[in-house]
């Protein structure tokens, strides 16, 4: 009989079945899970060990069919073993673990993210794309340069074919304008006069000026981000490696996305992160 889920405290080995790089260090896999999972939601994340080398977590940036999609992008010595992997090789996967976002209805939704904070909005992209409700969603990408943007083909074919509005910049002006991805969100903003909400996945620093933003506006009625950019070790609350100050947290279990009301609450938001050693640094 095929078992109805994936462990949660030990790697289930699953095969990689598609590979392509995606941009610039920046790999993309669809992996099969020998367990029958229907879907995901937008948000979460799954533990990757990848053999003889390390474990960490990953956002699902899709699951269908038990076919999982992962983004990886280079980082150091784990993510470097995986993007060696290729289409047959086994790497172990344990979880569905974290918090999703959770979409409301009847508001425009505003997708802002950059670097692999972009896997987790593509499943939150293609979820609200799914939806009957005709709601606006706008999708604001950033990048340093036009070969860094993740899933650029995707989203404009989404915004070509209007389900989406696709607002893309890159620092140094080799595609879209020339800037970040909050000119054109707050552009948005002062013209809007119906309710946001916004989603925010990407490095902290960044997420934190979009939290400022959108404090200004009354009409951003709340705002989902994924603290992804963070130290973990179990994934499921044990450990306490991912706690944040002064609420005692635990980004895996009670994130990692979090919303208005709970991310005030988080002095170490955008201020402080945890190494590997437990110690705090400033970021
Ligand atoms: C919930 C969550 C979801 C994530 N999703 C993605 C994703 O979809 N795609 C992606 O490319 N990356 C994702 N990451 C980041 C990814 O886990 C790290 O880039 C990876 O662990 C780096 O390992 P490394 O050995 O290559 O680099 P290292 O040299 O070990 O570390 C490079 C950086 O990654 C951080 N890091 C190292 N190990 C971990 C760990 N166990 N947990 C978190 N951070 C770590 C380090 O603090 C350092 O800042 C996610 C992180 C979290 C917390
Ligand atoms: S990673 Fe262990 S408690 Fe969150």
């Amino acid at each position: 009989m095929i078992k109805q889920t994936l462990s949660n405290d030990k790697p289930v080995m699953s095969v990689i079945v598609e590979k392509w790089e995606e941009c610039f260090e920046t790999y993309c896999y669809k992996i099969k899970l020998p367990v029958k999972i229907q879907s995901a939601k937008p948000g979460q994340f799954i533990m990757l060990w990848v053999p003889r080398e390390d474990e960490y977590p990953i956002c699902i940036a899709g699951l269908k069919d038990s076919i999982l999609e992962v983004g990886i992008a280079k980082m150091g010595p784990g993510t470097e073993a995986m993007h060696k992997k290729e289409v047959g090789d086994l790497v172990g996967i344990r979880g569905i673990y974290g918090k999703p976002f959770t979409p409301p209805e009847d508001v425009n939704h505003l997708l802002i993210g950059g670097g692999f904070g972009m896997t987790p909005l593509k499943l939150l992209t293609e979820v609200l794309v799914a939806n009957e409700n005709k709601q606006t969603i706008h999708v604001f990408e950033g990048a340093r340069s036009k070969n860094r943007l993740m899933y650029y083909e995707w989203l404009q074919d989404f915004h070509d074919q209007g389900k989406i509005n696709f607002h893309v910049c890159t620092d140094d002006g080799s595609l879209g304008y020339q800037g970040f991805p909050t000119i054109d969100l707050e552009k948005f903003l002062q013209e809007s006069e119906t309710s946001s909400v916004i989603y925010a996945a990407g490095p902290e620093k960044m997420m934190k000026v979009i939290f400022d933003i959108g404090k200004n506006y009354p009409k951003v009625v709340d705002m989902q981000m994924s603290l992804a950019d963070r130290y973990m070790r179990c994934g499921f609350g044990a450990c306490a490696y991912c706690a944040v100050d002064p609420t005692g947290w635990r980004i895996c279990v009670d994130g990692p996305v979090f919303n208005t009301e709970k991310l005030e609450q988080i002095s170490d938001f955008g201020v402080y992160k945890r190494l590997e050693t437990g110690e705090k640094k400033r970021i």
